[in-house]
């Protein structure tokens, strides 16, 4: 049976499943930070990593990610001392918060290869993620939060 390694756990799949990974994540998995807005690609709130890059969990369905690693922000931020979580708490970004785990999921990717970003840099990289309630701007101050946490300033 193909497997999937989820968070460091191995997921045995079936192979004839048209579920969806958003939807094994959030029912069987019980991993909810991942949440369901569209459900067709369109707004990132799902967003995982898969092999380390961004993927929208809505569009993948299981047969699809067979031997892959998949990361959800329970894994990528696990508690409310990492660095995102502090940063995000600090910098009050969320409204009504609903896109927030996938936004910090996208920090977590866009952080590991721009460690010390400039502003201009973070407004710049491509939005996998849409925020339908403004909280774009403290996103940016966040991100430039958690990348001085991280270096320990
Ligand atoms: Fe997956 Fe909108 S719920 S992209």
């Amino acid at each position: 049976m193909p497997t999937a390694k989820i968070n460091e756990m191995d997921l045995v799949l079936d192979e004839g499943s048209s579920e969806s990974l958003l939807s094994v994540l959030r029912g069987a998995l019980h991993l909810d930070g991942a949440k369901q807005g569209c459900d067709n690609g369109s707004c990132g709130h799902c967003l995982v990593l898969v092999d380390g890059q961004p993927a929208k969990a809505c569009c993948l369905s299981v047969p699809e990610i067979a031997g892959r690693k998949i990361l959800t922000i329970e894994a990528i931020a696990p508690d409310d001392t990492h660095p995102l979580r502090r940063a995000w708490r600090e910098e009050r970004v969320a409204n009504c918060g609903h896109c927030q785990s996938a936004q910090m999921v996208a920090a977590a990717h866009f952080l590991a290869s721009s460690p010390c970003p400039t502003r201009r840099q973070i407004q710049q990289a491509p939005r996998h993620v849409i925020c339908r309630c403004a909280t774009n701007p403290r996103i940016t101050h966040a991100i430039l939060r958690a990348a001085a946490l991280q270096s320990g300033d």
